[in-house]
């Protein structure tokens, strides 16, 4: 019998994360929590439960970023897309597929039969789910699916033709100051003159709403949050025991960001057998697990300045809590 769901896969699958990346993920482990103020990577929140539970995470009532983000896309994708004729969309932590396939709705069939979307993640499940849907949904669209690093791999990530580059979601809130501008700077680089980068930011704003998106009643950033230790067990062969640790989440005002940490109810010794290392944690220690920053227009556009970015176009709500800017390369 012929279903859907026997179709060959029909998209291209490059996966980066080879053995040389994973010994990298090893010592990153190593060195965050062997330091004075122990830290987990965010981006190790991402395997496939902690994908799906950032999925979960976008439909809760208190997290505004996905539905506004969302809103936006909705009422300007084909203006967002105005300066696309074809050629390459390659999205950077592209997660689930639901807002590409807003702007692929907003290109038409005519524009993504001429073109290939990247998804590039470091989730391999994440890109696999989302490509295998989409090639369903637009059977025209060529798709080649990149399971790669962004915060490493962005040299390996290139692509010579025509471009869009899609950083969305406020990911680019995780990184530090520096990080930031290097990144931006790198992708302005790579960038030629028709080329456009769409990126999402999350703006501030008062900090209890800032405070509730971080602290769901329901818990599932909790679950998020604890989800890490998880994956640390599994990549370095742990003993973490989740109950152990409490979610906290607050903004940081001199950092202008969202913090969240995973802290030692009680005093407790954890093995990392494949490094060889034991950690002890004092009570009421804390792992930093994540920063999300906040910003402000003019703080973006004097970071989309110095990384040799202009700006074309700035899409946000009537709010300004999101905005969504496009921008080219000076
Ligand atoms: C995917 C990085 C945009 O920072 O809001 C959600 C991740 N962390 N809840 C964010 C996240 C806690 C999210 N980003």
């Amino acid at each position: 019998m012929d279903n859907n769901e026997s179709h060959d896969v029909e998209f291209e699958i490059i996966n980066h994360l080879d053995n040389s990346y994973k010994r990298d993920v090893k010592a990153e482990i190593r060195e965050g929590l062997t330091g004075r103020q122990k830290n987990i990577n965010c981006k190790y929140f991402y395997d496939s439960r902690g994908s799906q539970l950032f999925e979960e995470i976008c439909t809760l009532p208190e997290y505004y970023l996905t539905r506004l983000e969302l809103s936006i896309l909705q009422s300007r994708a084909s203006d967002m897309v105005k300066f696309f004729d074809a050629g390459d969309l390659l999205e950077l932590g592209s997660g689930s597929c639901k807002k590409i396939q807003i702007l692929l709705d907003g290109l038409g069939g005519k524009r993504r039969g001429k073109s290939t979307y990247l998804p590039v993640d470091i989730s391999e499940s994440a890109v696999i789910d989302s490509s295998r849907q989409l090639t369903n949904l637009y059977p025209e669209l060529k798709i080649t699916a990149i399971v790669a690093d962004i915060t490493r791999q962005m040299d390996i990530i290139t692509t010579d033709r025509p471009s869009a580059l899609l950083f969305l979601g406020s990911t680019i809130g995780n990184f530090s100051a520096s990080e930031r501008l290097e990144f931006l700077k790198g992708v302005a680089k790579s960038m030629k003159p028709h080329d456009r980068l769409i990126l999402a930011f999350d703006m501030v704003k008062d900090i209890d709403l800032l405070h509730a998106a971080y602290n769901d009643t329901k818990g599932v950033t909790a679950e998020f949050n604890k989800n890490a230790l998880l994956v640390v067990n599994r990549e370095a062969d742990g003993d973490f025991d989740p109950a152990n640790f409490e979610h906290i989440a607050f903004f940081n005002e001199g950092h202008c960001r969202i913090e969240m940490h995973l802290k030692a109810l009680k005093p407790c010794l954890v093995k990392l057998k494949s490094l060889d290392v034991e950690i002890s944690f004092d009570q009421g220690e804390t792992i930093h697990t994540e920063n999300s920053h906040k910003f402000t227009t003019l703080g973006i556009e004097r970071l989309v300045g110095e990384a040799g970015l202009n700006i074309e176009q700035i899409y946000t709500d009537e709010d300004n809590w999101f905005s969504i800017l496009e921008l080219s390369a000076v």
